[in-house]
């Protein structure tokens, strides 16, 4: 089987960490997002990924070589020279997505957080015998997402509107399909959106149908989502892999520390903290909410809280970062300095407080 993840895109929401690398390598839960797709797709037989790309392909490729041999699968790119949307790159990608066995392929945009429940979905798929199958999620606020209004008996999709305006519904697109073969001849190869374009078209043929996504999901393309989507995915590993998760008198709730850091005297850390690869934690430190990735250095009795500090970052004495400041590969914030929702560019000095939120060039 095979399965195409949407890799395009600047990931400018993501800034300052996507000015290192692009999106989908951004860590989360100490791997890169998109590996948390690759592997969950290994899992239920796909043999071959393709990534639609459009931007840095070169770091995309040589950092996914690496992954291949690792997770056992094919990853090949299927490169855009203008950016095609979220539909384009299917038509692009045509000869490598159906191989003439009319096996359905699935599609996953590359920013979504979920348990991947992706078995059940073929199962669905198999069933309902349409075109295509899109999860869907409940969400509090609609109207960032592609709404889908549908018929709960049936789970057939009725209308499917990106983005609305006016309030339709709360059932949104998780960003999660399973198609056909036949859904490639609807679309054209030009830049075009399988939102705006092409779900509703399959809607009106009444062969679009939607799946409710048991557990947890999250978009984690904007820091205050990623934050609150680390909470998500740290809980379900609670329930579903509690052996990954860390524990002693020093963590509080749940906590991933990679078994390369190393964590000081008379720390307290949790909930919901993950601590990269090499990371060093000294002594007195106080960690909660945060993603700490590959590298960092947080000195004594430093306090980080809803916070995302970037790759080999350091965190002085007595510093205190918090309220979503997100620093950027290789920033460093000097002794005592306080952040408040600073979001830093790389390779910066930070030598006194930000005392509000804004963006540090
Ligand atoms: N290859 C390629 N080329 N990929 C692209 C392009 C492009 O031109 N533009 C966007 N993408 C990729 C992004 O990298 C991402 O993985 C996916 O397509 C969706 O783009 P986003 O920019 O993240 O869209 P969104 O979050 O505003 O909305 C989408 O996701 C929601 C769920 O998170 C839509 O699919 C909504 O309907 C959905 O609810
Ligand atoms: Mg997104």
């Amino acid at each position: 089987m095979k399965a195409l993840i949407l890799v395009g895109g600047f990931g400018t929401r993501l800034r300052p960490l996507t000015l290192s690398v692009p999106k989908p390598l951004v860590d989360f839960a100490n791997k890169p997002m998109i590996l948390h797709q690759i592997e969950a797709l290994k899992a239920i037989g796909v043999d071959e990924v393709v990534l639609a790309i459009n931007y840095q392909p070169e770091v995309m490729l040589s950092f996914l070589k690496e992954f291949e041999a690792k997770v056992g699968i094919k990853i090949t790119c299927s490169q855009e020279t203008e950016p095609m949307g979220t539909a384009g790159p299917l038509a692009l990608a045509r000869d490598k997505l159906d191989d003439g066995s009319a096996e359905p392929f699935f599609v996953l945009n590359s920013d979504v957080i979920c348990e991947y429940p992706l078995k059940q979905m073929l199962e669905f798929h198999k069933k309902h015998g349409g075109e295509a199958s899109i999860m869907v999620t409940k969400v509090d606020e609609p109207s960032k997402y592609g709404v889908v209004i549908l018929d709960e008996e049936t789970g057939r999709v009725d209308r499917f509107v990106e983005k609305p305006k006016i309030f339709v519904g709360n059932k949104i697109n998780a960003g999660i399909y399973l198609l056909n073969p036949s859904v490639l001849n609807m679309i054209e190869l030009r830049p075009t959106s399988i939102e705006k374009e092409v779900f509703p078209k399959i809607a009106t043929k009444k062969q679009l149908y939607s799946m409710i996504l048991p557990g947890f999901w999250m978009d984690i393309g904007q820091p205050k989502d990623y934050i609150s989507g680390l909470r998500l995915y740290l809980d379900s590993l609670r329930r579903n892999l509690p052996k990954k998760l860390s524990f002693g008198a020093h963590i509080i709730g749940n906590v991933i520390v990679d078994e390369t850091a190393q964590i000081g005297e008379g720390c307290l850390i949790g909930p919901d903290v993950a601590i990269g690869p090499g990371c060093v934690i000294e002594a007195g430190v106080r960690l909660s909410r945060c993603t700490v990735m590959r590298g960092v250095r947080i000195k004594k009795h430093a306090c980080v809280s809803g916070s995302i500090i970037g790759w080999h970052c350091t965190v002085g004495q007595w510093a205190r970062v918090e309220n979503m400041t997100v620093l950027g590969e290789d920033v460093h914030v000097c002794d005592e300095v306080y952040s408040n929702g600073g979001v830093v560019l790389p390779h910066k000095e930070i030598k006194s407080s930000i005392t509000k939120p804004e963006i540090v060039m």
